[in-house]
Protein backbone atom coordinates (compact mmCIF):
# COMPACT_ATOMS: atom_id res chain seq x y z
CA UNK A 1 0.00 0.00 0.00
CA UNK A 2 2.52 2.59 -0.79
CA UNK A 3 0.00 5.61 -0.88
CA UNK A 4 0.28 5.00 2.66
CA UNK A 5 3.60 5.16 3.09
CA UNK A 6 3.68 8.17 0.52
CA UNK A 7 0.07 10.20 1.53
CA UNK A 8 1.43 12.55 3.93
CA UNK A 9 -0.08 15.61 6.36
CA UNK A 10 1.60 18.80 7.47
CA UNK A 11 2.39 18.58 11.93
CA UNK A 12 -0.66 20.33 13.15
CA UNK A 13 -2.00 20.74 16.95
CA UNK A 14 -3.38 17.98 19.23
CA UNK A 15 -7.28 18.15 18.88
CA UNK A 16 -7.56 16.45 22.08
CA UNK A 17 -5.47 18.63 24.26
CA UNK A 18 -6.51 21.97 22.74
CA UNK A 19 -10.12 21.07 23.49
CA UNK A 20 -9.03 20.43 27.13
CA UNK A 21 -7.22 23.55 27.40
CA UNK A 22 -10.42 25.47 26.00
CA UNK A 23 -13.08 23.37 28.15
CA UNK A 24 -10.73 24.42 31.29
CA UNK A 25 -10.86 28.12 30.46
CA UNK A 26 -13.93 30.40 29.73
CA UNK A 27 -14.10 33.18 27.32
CA UNK A 28 -11.14 30.91 25.24
CA UNK A 29 -12.21 30.89 21.33
CA UNK A 30 -11.87 28.15 19.09
CA UNK A 31 -8.47 28.88 17.31
CA UNK A 32 -9.33 30.69 13.74
CA UNK A 33 -8.18 27.58 11.60
CA UNK A 34 -10.64 25.14 13.40
CA UNK A 35 -13.50 27.62 12.24
CA UNK A 36 -16.27 26.62 9.86
CA UNK A 37 -19.43 28.17 10.76
CA UNK A 38 -20.35 29.18 7.10
CA UNK A 39 -20.21 25.70 5.82
CA UNK A 40 -21.89 24.37 8.82
CA UNK A 41 -24.70 26.95 8.82
CA UNK A 42 -25.51 26.75 5.53
CA UNK A 43 -26.94 23.73 4.59
CA UNK A 44 -29.67 22.04 6.07
CA UNK A 45 -29.80 19.07 8.64
CA UNK A 46 -32.21 16.52 8.95
CA UNK A 47 -32.08 14.51 11.92
CA UNK A 48 -33.08 10.76 13.25
CA UNK A 49 -32.51 8.63 10.01
CA UNK A 50 -32.74 5.18 10.45
CA UNK A 51 -30.52 3.81 6.96
CA UNK A 52 -31.72 0.70 5.39
CA UNK A 53 -31.25 -2.64 6.77
CA UNK A 54 -29.80 -5.59 5.62
CA UNK A 55 -29.97 -9.09 7.45
CA UNK A 56 -26.69 -10.92 6.72
CA UNK A 57 -28.46 -13.69 8.10
CA UNK A 58 -31.23 -13.34 5.84
CA UNK A 59 -28.66 -13.31 2.48
CA UNK A 60 -26.91 -16.56 3.38
CA UNK A 61 -30.54 -18.50 4.20
CA UNK A 62 -31.39 -19.74 0.63
CA UNK A 63 -35.11 -19.58 1.74
CA UNK A 64 -34.83 -15.36 1.75
CA UNK A 65 -31.65 -14.63 0.13
CA UNK A 66 -33.70 -13.75 -3.06
CA UNK A 67 -35.57 -11.37 -1.50
CA UNK A 68 -32.95 -9.97 1.22
CA UNK A 69 -30.46 -9.54 -2.09
CA UNK A 70 -32.78 -6.88 -3.69
CA UNK A 71 -33.24 -5.21 -0.40
CA UNK A 72 -28.68 -5.21 -0.78
CA UNK A 73 -29.07 -4.04 -3.63
CA UNK A 74 -31.46 -1.04 -3.16
CA UNK A 75 -29.36 0.02 -0.36
CA UNK A 76 -26.30 0.09 -2.54
CA UNK A 77 -27.92 2.08 -5.34
CA UNK A 78 -30.17 4.21 -3.73
CA UNK A 79 -28.32 4.94 -0.32
CA UNK A 80 -24.92 3.68 -0.58
CA UNK A 81 -25.38 2.77 3.20
CA UNK A 82 -26.91 0.93 5.14
CA UNK A 83 -26.57 -1.01 8.39
CA UNK A 84 -25.50 -4.39 8.42
CA UNK A 85 -27.44 -6.81 10.96
CA UNK A 86 -26.48 -10.77 11.98
CA UNK A 87 -23.30 -10.19 10.53
CA UNK A 88 -21.62 -13.07 12.54
CA UNK A 89 -18.92 -10.98 14.35
CA UNK A 90 -19.04 -11.67 17.87
CA UNK A 91 -20.42 -9.41 20.40
CA UNK A 92 -17.37 -9.83 22.20
CA UNK A 93 -15.18 -8.96 19.34
CA UNK A 94 -16.86 -6.06 18.68
CA UNK A 95 -17.01 -4.90 22.40
CA UNK A 96 -12.81 -5.41 22.99
CA UNK A 97 -12.16 -3.71 19.46
CA UNK A 98 -13.86 -0.65 20.86
CA UNK A 99 -12.80 -0.77 24.17
CA UNK A 100 -9.34 -0.75 23.36
CA UNK A 101 -9.58 2.56 20.79
CA UNK A 102 -11.48 3.69 23.30
CA UNK A 103 -8.82 3.44 26.18
CA UNK A 104 -6.02 3.78 23.59
CA UNK A 105 -7.23 7.56 22.87
CA UNK A 106 -7.60 8.49 26.86
CA UNK A 107 -3.66 7.83 26.82
CA UNK A 108 -1.65 11.38 28.21
CA UNK A 109 -0.36 12.38 24.70
CA UNK A 110 3.01 11.41 25.81
CA UNK A 111 2.13 7.63 25.11
CA UNK A 112 0.24 8.37 22.18
CA UNK A 113 2.83 10.09 20.78
CA UNK A 114 5.19 7.07 20.94
CA UNK A 115 2.94 5.55 17.95
CA UNK A 116 2.74 9.51 16.08
CA UNK A 117 2.95 9.23 12.23
CA UNK A 118 6.73 9.79 10.95
CA UNK A 119 8.23 11.52 7.53
CA UNK A 120 8.95 8.32 6.23
CA UNK A 121 5.46 6.23 6.85
CA UNK A 122 3.04 8.58 5.74
CA UNK A 123 -0.58 8.28 7.47
CA UNK A 124 0.27 4.95 9.76
CA UNK A 125 0.16 5.98 13.06
CA UNK A 126 -1.23 8.84 15.37
CA UNK A 127 -1.82 11.97 14.23
CA UNK A 128 -3.59 13.72 10.73
CA UNK A 129 -4.15 13.32 6.99
CA UNK A 130 -5.44 15.40 4.47
CA UNK A 131 -3.55 18.57 5.91
CA UNK A 132 -1.46 19.92 2.54
CA UNK A 133 -1.33 23.65 3.14
CA UNK A 134 -0.58 26.20 6.43
CA UNK A 135 -3.84 28.36 5.56
CA UNK A 136 -6.26 25.42 5.01
CA UNK A 137 -9.17 24.63 7.66
CA UNK A 138 -8.56 21.79 9.42
CA UNK A 139 -10.95 19.06 11.15
CA UNK A 140 -12.08 18.91 14.95
CA UNK A 141 -10.56 15.39 15.54
CA UNK A 142 -7.27 13.11 15.71
CA UNK A 143 -6.66 10.17 14.12
CA UNK A 144 -4.99 7.09 14.14
CA UNK A 145 -4.47 5.17 11.45
CA UNK A 146 -3.22 1.69 10.74
CA UNK A 147 -2.25 -1.33 7.67
CA UNK A 148 -4.37 -4.46 9.09
CA UNK A 149 -4.36 -6.61 5.96
CA UNK A 150 -2.66 -8.23 4.41
CA UNK A 151 -1.15 -9.05 7.92
CA UNK A 152 2.33 -9.11 6.41
CA UNK A 153 2.29 -5.29 5.36
CA UNK A 154 1.39 -4.75 9.58
CA UNK A 155 3.95 -2.38 10.70
CA UNK A 156 4.19 -3.72 14.26
CA UNK A 157 5.88 -0.36 15.90
CA UNK A 158 2.37 1.15 15.20
CA UNK A 159 0.62 -1.01 17.38
CA UNK A 160 -0.57 -0.02 20.22
CA UNK A 161 1.64 -2.02 23.35
CA UNK A 162 -0.68 0.20 25.14
CA UNK A 163 -3.86 -1.36 26.42
CA UNK A 164 -1.81 -4.55 26.56
CA UNK A 165 -4.83 -6.70 24.62
CA UNK A 166 -4.96 -3.95 21.74
CA UNK A 167 -3.20 -5.93 18.77
CA UNK A 168 -5.41 -8.97 19.29
CA UNK A 169 -8.58 -7.26 19.78
CA UNK A 170 -8.09 -5.18 16.76
CA UNK A 171 -6.35 -7.99 15.01
CA UNK A 172 -9.71 -10.32 15.73
CA UNK A 173 -11.62 -7.85 14.77
CA UNK A 174 -10.01 -7.17 11.27
CA UNK A 175 -10.23 -10.91 10.86
CA UNK A 176 -13.95 -11.08 11.63
CA UNK A 177 -14.28 -7.51 9.21
CA UNK A 178 -12.77 -9.89 6.27
CA UNK A 179 -14.58 -12.59 6.92
CA UNK A 180 -17.96 -9.91 6.36
CA UNK A 181 -16.61 -7.89 3.63
CA UNK A 182 -15.97 -11.76 1.46
CA UNK A 183 -19.36 -12.36 2.28
CA UNK A 184 -20.51 -8.91 1.22
CA UNK A 185 -18.90 -9.01 -1.98
CA UNK A 186 -19.95 -12.10 -2.99
CA UNK A 187 -23.87 -10.87 -2.41
CA UNK A 188 -22.95 -7.93 -4.30
CA UNK A 189 -21.39 -9.33 -7.35
CA UNK A 190 -24.88 -11.66 -7.55
CA UNK A 191 -26.88 -8.34 -7.09
CA UNK A 192 -24.87 -6.77 -10.06
CA UNK A 193 -25.97 -9.77 -12.19
CA UNK A 194 -22.33 -11.25 -12.74
CA UNK A 195 -22.00 -14.22 -14.15
CA UNK A 196 -18.81 -14.26 -13.12
CA UNK A 197 -18.33 -12.98 -9.74
CA UNK A 198 -14.77 -13.74 -9.60
CA UNK A 199 -14.08 -10.82 -11.37
CA UNK A 200 -15.10 -8.81 -8.65
CA UNK A 201 -13.71 -10.80 -6.28
CA UNK A 202 -9.98 -10.87 -7.88
CA UNK A 203 -9.81 -6.95 -7.56
CA UNK A 204 -10.15 -7.23 -4.09
CA UNK A 205 -8.34 -10.82 -3.35
CA UNK A 206 -5.86 -10.94 -0.12
CA UNK A 207 -9.06 -8.24 1.64
CA UNK A 208 -6.15 -5.57 1.77
CA UNK A 209 -7.55 -3.40 4.78
CA UNK A 210 -6.84 -0.68 7.01
CA UNK A 211 -8.58 1.38 9.77
CA UNK A 212 -8.98 4.78 10.94
CA UNK A 213 -9.91 5.33 14.13
CA UNK A 214 -10.62 8.51 15.12
CA UNK A 215 -11.33 10.82 18.18
CA UNK A 216 -13.63 13.86 18.40
CA UNK A 217 -13.12 15.62 21.35
CA UNK A 218 -15.67 17.96 22.83
CA UNK A 219 -16.06 21.38 21.65
CA UNK A 220 -17.98 24.41 23.35
CA UNK A 221 -18.66 25.84 20.41
CA UNK A 222 -19.38 22.58 18.21
CA UNK A 223 -21.73 24.72 16.28
CA UNK A 224 -18.41 26.03 14.68
CA UNK A 225 -16.36 23.54 13.82
CA UNK A 226 -16.79 20.27 11.45
CA UNK A 227 -15.08 16.77 12.99
CA UNK A 228 -14.92 15.22 9.54
CA UNK A 229 -14.64 17.26 6.08
CA UNK A 230 -17.34 15.79 3.81
CA UNK A 231 -15.84 13.06 1.92
CA UNK A 232 -16.45 9.84 0.32
CA UNK A 233 -14.52 7.04 0.72
CA UNK A 234 -11.49 6.00 -1.58
CA UNK A 235 -12.23 2.37 -0.86
CA UNK A 236 -14.11 -0.51 -1.67
CA UNK A 237 -16.62 -0.38 1.11
CA UNK A 238 -16.39 0.77 4.72
CA UNK A 239 -17.05 -1.16 7.91
CA UNK A 240 -17.94 1.98 10.55
CA UNK A 241 -17.90 0.85 13.90
CA UNK A 242 -19.31 3.71 16.68
CA UNK A 243 -16.90 3.47 19.45
CA UNK A 244 -19.43 5.08 21.89
CA UNK A 245 -22.79 6.19 21.56
CA UNK A 246 -22.04 9.27 20.38
CA UNK A 247 -23.28 10.24 17.09
CA UNK A 248 -22.08 12.23 14.74
CA UNK A 249 -22.29 10.91 11.03
CA UNK A 250 -24.36 12.56 8.56
CA UNK A 251 -24.91 11.66 4.98
CA UNK A 252 -25.56 13.81 1.89
CA UNK A 253 -29.03 13.04 0.36
CA UNK A 254 -30.89 14.49 -1.71
CA UNK A 255 -28.78 17.71 -1.33
CA UNK A 256 -29.34 17.70 2.66
CA UNK A 257 -27.53 16.57 5.32
CA UNK A 258 -29.20 13.86 7.23
CA UNK A 259 -27.97 12.59 10.62
CA UNK A 260 -27.63 8.87 10.95
CA UNK A 261 -28.66 7.02 14.26
CA UNK A 262 -26.98 3.67 14.04
CA UNK A 263 -29.04 0.56 15.82
CA UNK A 264 -27.27 -1.39 18.46
CA UNK A 265 -25.19 -4.22 17.59
CA UNK A 266 -25.16 -3.21 13.65
CA UNK A 267 -22.11 -2.17 11.92
CA UNK A 268 -22.91 0.68 9.37
CA UNK A 269 -21.51 0.23 6.00
CA UNK A 270 -20.88 2.16 2.48
CA UNK A 271 -19.93 2.13 -0.40
CA UNK A 272 -16.70 3.36 -1.24
CA UNK A 273 -15.50 5.07 -4.93
CA UNK A 274 -13.71 1.76 -5.94
CA UNK A 275 -17.20 -0.01 -5.95
CA UNK A 276 -18.99 2.96 -7.50
CA UNK A 277 -16.86 3.17 -10.19
CA UNK A 278 -15.91 -1.15 -10.69
CA UNK A 279 -20.14 -1.21 -10.89
CA UNK A 280 -19.96 1.68 -13.43
CA UNK A 281 -22.14 4.02 -11.38
CA UNK A 282 -24.75 1.28 -10.31
CA UNK A 283 -23.63 1.53 -6.79
CA UNK A 284 -23.10 4.81 -5.71
CA UNK A 285 -20.10 5.97 -3.12
CA UNK A 286 -21.94 8.86 -1.11
CA UNK A 287 -20.76 12.16 0.45
CA UNK A 288 -20.68 11.86 4.29
CA UNK A 289 -19.69 14.32 7.40
CA UNK A 290 -18.76 14.16 11.00
CA UNK A 291 -19.80 16.51 13.35
CA UNK A 292 -18.60 17.15 17.15
CA UNK A 293 -20.56 17.17 20.16
CA UNK A 294 -20.47 20.41 23.16
CA UNK A 295 -19.63 18.00 25.51
CA UNK A 296 -19.40 15.01 25.06
CA UNK A 297 -15.84 13.36 22.87
CA UNK A 298 -17.01 10.96 20.08
CA UNK A 299 -14.94 7.54 18.92
CA UNK A 300 -15.26 5.88 15.83
CA UNK A 301 -13.33 3.59 13.85
CA UNK A 302 -13.74 2.80 10.11
CA UNK A 303 -12.25 -0.25 8.24
CA UNK A 304 -11.71 0.26 4.30
CA UNK A 305 -11.64 -2.49 2.44
CA UNK A 306 -9.03 -1.45 -0.45
CA UNK A 307 -8.38 -3.08 -3.73
CA UNK A 308 -4.80 -4.89 -4.77
CA UNK A 309 -2.46 -2.30 -5.31
CA UNK A 310 -1.64 -3.00 -8.61
CA UNK A 311 -5.08 -2.95 -9.76
CA UNK A 312 -6.63 -0.95 -12.65
CA UNK A 313 -9.41 0.16 -11.52
CA UNK A 314 -12.16 0.72 -14.56
CA UNK A 315 -16.22 -0.41 -14.80
CA UNK A 316 -16.18 -4.24 -14.75
CA UNK A 317 -15.99 -5.20 -18.42
CA UNK A 318 -19.26 -7.43 -17.68
CA UNK A 319 -20.94 -4.11 -17.48
CA UNK A 320 -20.34 -2.58 -20.02
CA UNK A 321 -21.93 -3.34 -23.35
CA UNK A 322 -24.11 -1.55 -25.92
CA UNK A 323 -26.56 0.33 -23.99
CA UNK A 324 -24.37 1.00 -21.13
CA UNK A 325 -21.54 2.94 -21.44
CA UNK A 326 -18.53 2.89 -19.65
CA UNK A 327 -18.80 5.98 -17.17
CA UNK A 328 -15.38 6.21 -15.68
CA UNK A 329 -11.96 6.61 -16.87
CA UNK A 330 -10.08 3.80 -15.80
CA UNK A 331 -7.00 4.73 -13.46
CA UNK A 332 -4.50 2.73 -12.22
CA UNK A 333 -5.24 2.55 -8.13
CA UNK A 334 -1.98 3.75 -7.12
CA UNK A 335 -2.60 7.49 -9.13
CA UNK A 336 -6.12 7.05 -7.54
CA UNK A 337 -4.92 7.05 -4.15
CA UNK A 338 -2.10 9.53 -5.02
CA UNK A 339 -4.51 12.14 -5.84
CA UNK A 340 -7.06 11.12 -2.64
CA UNK A 341 -4.39 12.19 -0.26
CA UNK A 342 -2.91 15.35 -2.26
CA UNK A 343 -5.65 17.11 -1.62
CA UNK A 344 -7.93 18.39 1.68
CA UNK A 345 -10.87 16.79 1.60
CA UNK A 346 -13.72 18.99 -0.46
CA UNK A 347 -16.59 16.36 -1.04
CA UNK A 348 -16.72 14.01 -3.58
CA UNK A 349 -16.42 16.51 -6.32
CA UNK A 350 -13.13 16.83 -5.92
CA UNK A 351 -12.06 13.26 -6.24
CA UNK A 352 -14.60 10.73 -7.54
CA UNK A 353 -15.99 13.24 -10.39
CA UNK A 354 -12.88 14.04 -11.69
CA UNK A 355 -12.95 10.15 -13.43
CA UNK A 356 -16.24 10.43 -14.60
CA UNK A 357 -16.66 10.54 -17.95
C1 LIG B 1 -14.10 8.11 7.72
C2 LIG B 1 -15.48 8.45 8.17
C3 LIG B 1 -17.10 8.75 9.88
C4 LIG B 1 -17.21 8.86 11.35
O1 LIG B 1 -13.24 7.90 8.59
O2 LIG B 1 -13.90 8.05 6.50
O3 LIG B 1 -16.29 8.77 7.35
O4 LIG B 1 -18.36 8.83 11.80
N1 LIG B 1 -15.77 8.43 9.48
O5 LIG B 1 -16.21 9.00 12.03
NI1 LIG C 1 -15.63 8.33 5.40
Amino acid sequence: MAYAKTGRSLPVPNVQVLAQTLNGSSGKQVPERFVRTEEVCAEEVVSGCALPVVDLGRLLDPRSSEEELANLGFACQKWGFFQLINHGVPDEVIQDAKRDIAEFFELPLEAKKVYAQLPESGLQGYGQAFVVSETQKLDWCDRFFLILRPTESRDMKFWPAQPPSFRSSVDRYSAEAAKVVSCLLRFMAAEMGLEEPERLLEVFEGLPQNMRATYYPPCVEAGKVIGLSPHSDACGMTLLLHVNDVQGLQISKDGKWVAVEPMEGALVVNIGDVLEILSNGRYTSVEHRATVHESRERISAALFQQVCPDTMLAPLPELVNGSNRARYRSVSHEDFMKQYFSTKLDGRRSHLDHYKI
